[in-house]
């Protein structure tokens, strides 16, 4: 539980007046009572839309009361069973814990003092994290005129955005700079006469080509100049007359080698050194994301990356250069979880074989799960909530398969996974499920998208 930075605490503070909001005291001291928590009159929630002071539940049940310390890990369970007990129509829905944003920011600004973060909207634009994020002072990676729309619309500096798509429409780069948003990507010659024209003003950062090998999702094959052709590049933006402000990279989505930021920073200084050959004054560093949003097994740490990353900065880079990032799964990964029901079931006979189920739940690839196809995502085990308990061995495991709600076949979670019987109207919870997920759910076949329930585990 963070204490000390005041800042956190306002971020916080202005939370407590969100619709579906749940502080980490109310659930805990439901909890230690052991009773139900009390159904609000106003369910089933809507996803909130209005602005934070809208909503507040007048359930003295959920008020924050007593003196507990907060488990992130039993607040999220208590508001998993006590959904699920309340439920109506069986929903999936996301619970998400707005103090493990909180606390992503900390660690970013404890490991990483010399970058701010500037967080890729992409990855998730949920109201709250984007609220919650600009309270805590990040910038913000926007690739497209509705992602600045939105941000300004926070009330974020214009000098807080990056406008870091390197390849961006004509409309685009005027809504840019109608709004003052001048920090801009791009990576080829066309790109750089498009902007100066529309406006001359602007302050170009060069993307130069990052190796992406060891990331989960490459980006380079489709941006970034490679490094021996940035001299040629800088003698064009001359010519056209634009200004270079620096020079950005990506390493790739999900990367799992801390050597690769290394790597890129080298990289990055060669082409510094290639822009102030030519005559230009580079004063920024953007050093991309890729950073994971929660640890697995066997791979790279976000602490590994960063103790990488602090000494190679401070080599290759002076002070004066302004250093920023754009992380996306880092702050949100492992803020969210789903929960989804078990809406169907099929038992696969064989002759002599154990039996195998096909389990049908009511979220799928076409909604929150479209991470296994977009983002190249691997079904984590699940959390089991039981409907009822059976009585027999619920701990032996059978083989199964789990398909999303669609009449697709494709809408496949996973095709081969070990997991204990279930039975329809049990819920199954997956952790770690805020990146790419619901950013890119559509209502394919008339299924709605997940709904969000809020809760902050560093409320105090
Ligand atoms: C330009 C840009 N910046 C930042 C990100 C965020 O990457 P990550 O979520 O891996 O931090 C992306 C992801 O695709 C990106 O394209």
């Amino acid at each position: 539980m963070l204490k000390s930075a005041s800042k956190l605490r306002n971020a916080c503070s202005m939370m407590k007046f969100a619709t579906n909001f749940y502080t980490s005291k109310s659930f805990l001291s439901s909890r230690k009572l052991g009773i139900p928590i009390n159904p609000d009159p106003g369910f089933p929630y809507n996803p909130p839309v209005g602005p934070y002071d809208e909503g507040i539940s007048k359930d003295p049940s959920i008020q924050p009361s007593f003196e507990f310390e907060v488990d992130p890990k039993a607040l999220l369970d208590s508001v998993i069973r006590q959904q699920i007990y309340q439920q109506k129509v069986e929903e999936p829905f996301y619970v998400a814990d707005l103090g493990d944003v909180v606390r992503k920011h900390h660690q970013w600004t404890t490991l990483l003092p010399r970058v701010k973060p500037f967080y890729a909207v992409k990855c998730n634009s949920d109201p709250f994290v984007l609220k919650t994020l600009a309270s805590l002072g990040t910038g913000f990676d926007c690739a497209s005129t509705e992602e600045i729309k939105t941000i300004l619309g926070l009330g974020v500096d214009p000098e807080n955005i990056i406008f870091a798509n390197p390849c961006k429409a004509v409309s685009n780069i005027r809504y840019a700079r109608d709004h003052y948003v001048n920090m801009m990507t791009a990576d080829n010659a066309d790109e750089l006469r498009k902007i100066h024209e529309i406006n001359p003003h602007a302050d170009v950062v060069i993307r130069i080509y990052a190796d992406d090998s060891k990331a989960v999702c490459r980006l380079g094959k489709k941006f970034g100049i490679p490094i021996d052709l940035v001299p040629e590049l800088v003698q064009e933006a001359e010519e056209i007359g634009v200004n270079i402000a620096g020079i950005s990279f990506h390493v790739g989505s999900g990367c799992t080698d801390a050597t690769a930021y290394s790597d890129a920073l080298l990289l990055a200084r060669r082409a510094f050194n290639d822009i102030e050959a030519a005559g230009y004054s580079p004063t920024l560093l953007d050093i991309g994301g890729g950073f994971p949003g929660y640890e697995q097994p066997g791979l790279v740490k976000f602490e590994e990356i960063a103790s990488l990353i602090r000494p190679t900065l401070d080599e290759l880079f002076p002070r004066h250069v302004k250093v920023i990032a754009e992380p996306g799964r880092y702050y949100v990964a492992s803020a969210f979880s789903l929960s989804v029901n078990v809406t169907s079931k099929k038992e696969i006979k064989k002759p002599n074989a154990e039996k195998m189920c096909m389990y049908y739940v009511n979220d799928g690839v076409y909604g929150s799960f479209n991470n296994i196809m977009f983002d190249h995502a691997v079904l984590p085990n699940p959390h089991i909530y039981r409907k009822e308990t059976s009585g027999e061995n619920e701990e032996k495991t059978f083989e199964c398969s789990i398909w999303g709600p669609t009449c697709d076949s494709m809408d496949c979670l996973t095709s081969k996974m070990q997991l204990p019987e279930l039975n329809i109207g049990d819920w199954l919870s997956f952790e770690n499920m805020g990146a790419y997920t619901f950013a890119a759910a559509s209502t394919f076949n008339g299924f709605a998208k997940a709904r969000l329930i809020y809760v902050n585990s560093e409320l105090e």
